[in-house]
C-alpha cells in the first residue's frame, strides 16, 4: 500500500457523469488519500448533456477534456485512445477507472492498459448476449483487460466467472446508480414547463429513446412512436439529440399525446421519474431508476442487462413492437419493489475502500 494513490477518471457521456458525482465524493469523504484527477472525453458536449450535470451535482470540473464528440465510432474512439494515452502519459496515475459501456470506456481501458496501469471498471459483468450492440462489445472487451471489475448483481459476477476472469479480480459492490438516486432524492426539482404543458402528478408516462438499434432504424423508431400513440397515454420525453436529428431528417410525425421537451438535468429526470405513472425506456440507467422510484417500466428493446427487473416483473420486454408497447403501458403489472438487487446505497464507498486496499 502507499500513501497516496493518483487515480484517473475517465467519462465522457451523460450516465457516466451520474455515476462519477457519487464516486467521486465517496473517494473525497471515506478515502482522501486517493488523488482523484478527472478527465472528460468530450464525447457528450450539449450543455443539456454534459455541462447541466457537473453544475447541478457539484461535480469538480475536470482536469482534462479532451473534446472529441460526434463523428463515427472507429473515428471517435480512435481521437479519444490518442488524447488519453497523452494525458495519461503526462499525469502517469497509478491508476485508471471507466465506468459503464461507451466508447469512452473501450478507449480508456485501452489507452491505459497498454501504458501497463491498471484498470478499474465500475459496472462490470453487464451483458445482453448480443453483439450487435456497440455497448456490449465495448463492456465485453473492458472487463477483460481491467484488473478489478466492480460487479453491480450477483448476475455480473457469474457472467465474469462464466468468460473466465479471475475470481479474485471481482468485487459484487451494488450499483452506484442506486447510491446516486438516494443521495440526490432531496434535491429532486420539478422542471418549470411541468404544469404549464399540462401535467399532472401521476398521470403522465415518462418516456427516453436513444439506443442506436432504435434511433438507427427508421422502421423501429416509428414502430415505437406508434405504441406510444396507440397508448393513448399523455407522454413526456425528454429527446436525447441522436433521436431528435434522427426524427427530423426523416421528418417522423409525433404523436399529438406525445409531448417533446430538451434532455432534462438529473434533479429534473428524478422527479419526473418519481411522478410518473410508469416509465418506457431504451436506456440502461433509466430501467434501474424506474425499479428505484418504484415505477412499472417497458423497455423498448428485446434483451435486457438487468435481467433480475425482468424475473421479478417489474419490467416487461416490449421492443419494437407497437401492440405490445401499447398495452404494456396500459395494463402495467404489479410487482414487489422492495427487493435489494442493487445493494444499500452503500456501493461507491464501497468501491471507495476497494480501490485504497488494492492501491
Ligand atoms: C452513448 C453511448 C451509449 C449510452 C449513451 C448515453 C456509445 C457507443 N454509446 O450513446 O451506450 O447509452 O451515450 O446517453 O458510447 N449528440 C449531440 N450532442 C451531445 C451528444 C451527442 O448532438 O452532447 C449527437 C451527435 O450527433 C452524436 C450522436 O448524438 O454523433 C451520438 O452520440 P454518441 O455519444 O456517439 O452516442 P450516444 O447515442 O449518445
Ligand atoms: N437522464 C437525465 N436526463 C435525461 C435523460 C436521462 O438526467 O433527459 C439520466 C438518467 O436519469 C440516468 C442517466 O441519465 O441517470 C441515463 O443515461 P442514458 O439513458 O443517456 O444512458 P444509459 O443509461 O442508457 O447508458
Amino acid at each position: 500500500m502507499t500513501s497516496t494513490f493518483k487515480l484517473m477518471s475517465v467519462v465522457g457521456a451523460r450516465p457516466q457523469f451520474v455515476k462519477a458525482a457519487v464516486l467521486s465524493a465517496a473517494i473525497q469523504e471515506h478515502r482522501p488519500d486517493i488523488r482523484e484527477v478527472l478527465v472528460h472525453t468530450g464525447q457528450h458536449y450539449d450543455d443539456r448533456m454534459s455541462e447541466i450535470f457537473f453544475r447541478e451535482l457539484g461535480i469538480e470540473a475536470p482536469a482534462h477534456n479532451l473534446g472529441v464528440g460526434g463523428g463515427s465510432h472507429g473515428r471517435a474512439t480512435g481521437q479519444m485512445l490518442e488524447g488519453l494515452e497523452r494525458v495519461m502519459q503526462r499525469e502517469g496515475p497509478d491508476g485508471v477507472l471507466v465506468y459503464g459501456d461507451t466508447n469512452s470506456t473501450i478507449a480508456a481501458a485501452l489507452a491505459a492498459v497498454k501504458l501497463h496501469i491498471p484498470v478499474a471498471h465500475v459496472e462490470a459483468g453487464l451483458r445482453s448476449f448480443n453483439r450487435t450492440m456497440p455497448e456490449e462489445i465495448n463492456r465485453v472487451v473492458t472487463d477483460h483487460i481491467s484488473e478489478l471489475l466492480f460487479a453491480p448483481t450477483q448476475t455480473a459476477e457469474s457472467n465474469l466467472f462464466a468468460e473466465g476472469i479471475e475470481r479474485k479480480k471481482v468485487h459484487v459492490v451494488g450499483d452506484v446508480m442506486y447510491d446516486a438516486a438516494i443521495y440526490f432524492a432531496k434535491r429532486s426539482a420539478r422542471p418549470s414547463w411541468f404544469s404549464d404543458l399540462g401535467f399532472d402528478v401521476g398521470r403522465y408516462v415518462l418516456c427516453t429513446i436513444h439506443r442506436a438499434e432504435n434511433t438507427d432504424s427508421l422502421h423501429r423508431l416509428e414502430a415505437i412512436l406508434r405504441g406510444l400513440a396507440l397508448s393513448g397515454s399523455k407522454v413526456i420525453l425528454p429527446m436525447h439529440p441522436r433521436t431528435a436529428a434522427r426524427i427530423a431528417a426523416a421528418q417522423l410525425e409525433i404523436p399529438a399525446n406525445v409531448t417533446i421537451v430538451e434532455p432534462v438535468g438529473y434533479l429534473e429526470m428524478c422527479w419526473l421519474e418519481a411522478n410518473s405513472t410508469l416509465i418506457a425506456t431504451d436506456s440502461g440507467g433509466v430501467q434501474k431508476e424506474a425499479y428505484f422510484h418504484k415505477k412499472f417500466c417497458v423497455t423498448l428493446r428485446e434483451e435486457t442487462e438487468w435481467v433480475e427487473l425482468v424475473d421479478s416483473g417489474c419490467n416487461v420486454l416490449a421492443g419494437a413492437d407497437s401492440l405490445a408497447i401499447a398495452n404494456a403501458i396500459s395494463s402495467p403489472l404489479t410487482c414487489d419493489f422492495s427487493r435489494e438487487f442493487y445493494g444499500r446505497g452503500s456501493s461507491a464507498r464501497a468501491i471507495a475502500e476497494k480501490l485504497w486496499a488494492h492501491a
